[in-house]
């Protein structure tokens, strides 16, 4: 039985000073301990965080990483500072590093063995575009980013990762997938990882969707034989967060 994760994706939002604060207000509202929750948070706000949510049950990720170990590279996170700060989750390729920042599957695929290297759990992302899904390739896109982004993945260092598919025309859209749409291509992903790896392998690892998840879609969402949790945006910022770890 795969352990839901719940994971909320703060994005380039709060400061160190009002990251505390919100982990104070959000502390007692997320506890569930048949869930794994994560706040993924910017590089600056991991310190203090980390610090907040000492003797609670939220992990902390951080929302990108280097693939070198260190050096010239200015203005980039290594695997090392993730660790040493307490990070144990790094969410990789999300659209909008893929968007804005030109990161593409193979740099990504990078990401994913550094991060794998250094015991960080990636929460790998992958997600078609609205022309995508309309020309009907949706399914082709998104196993070319599985398959690159696994190259040289183990087996055994497969079972331990995160996959988190997002639709980009979800995201901070408020037009959430229907459930039959978000289990289709979780499905279709776990299909894929049992291609490239095996049945076992494919049971194991953990498929979320992100898109616009919110308090009222989350439980139909989650319910779903291939959907073990969520990356979550907008909604991760608020009360509301706490209604979508606590969605049964
Ligand atoms: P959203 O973002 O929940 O605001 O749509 C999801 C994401 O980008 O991870």
């Amino acid at each position: 039985m795969r352990k839901k994760i719940i994971a909320g994706n703060w994005k380039m939002n709060m400061t160190p000073s009002q990251a505390v604060e919100l982990v104070n207000t959000l502390k007692p509202l997320v506890a569930n301990e048949e869930a794994d929750v994560v706040f993924c948070v910017p590089a600056i706000d991991i310190v203090p965080v980390t610090e907040a949510c000492k003797g609670t049950n939220i992990q902390v990720g951080a929302e990108n990483m280097y693939f070198e170990e260190s050096g010239a590279y200015t203005g980039e996170v290594s695997p090392d500072m993730l660790t040493d700060a307490g990070v144990k989750y790094v969410v990789l390729g999300h659209s909008e590093r893929r968007e804005y920042f030109y990161e593409t599957n193979a740099d990504v695929n990078k990401k994913v063995l550094k991060a794998l290297e250094h015991g960080i759990t990636p929460i790998m992302c992958c997600g078609e575009t609205l022309e995508q899904r309309e020309q009907g390739v949706t399914m082709d896109f998104i196993r070319q980013q599985v398959k690159v982004g696994f190259q040289n993945v183990t087996a055994d260092q497969a079972k331990t990762t995160v996959i988190a598919y997002e639709p980009i025309w979800a995201i901070g859209t408020g037009k959430t997938a229907t459930t039959e749409q978000a289990e289709e291509v979780c499905r279709g992903i776990r299909a894929c990882i049992a291609e490239i790896y095996d049945d076992a392998t494919a049971a194991e690892i953990r498929i979320q969707y992100g898109g616009s998840v919110n308090a009222g879609n989350a439980a139909e969402l989650f319910a779903q034989p291939d959907i073990d949790g969520g990356l979550v945006g907008g909604a991760s910022l608020k009360a509301d967060f706490g209604k979508i770890v606590n969605y049964k």
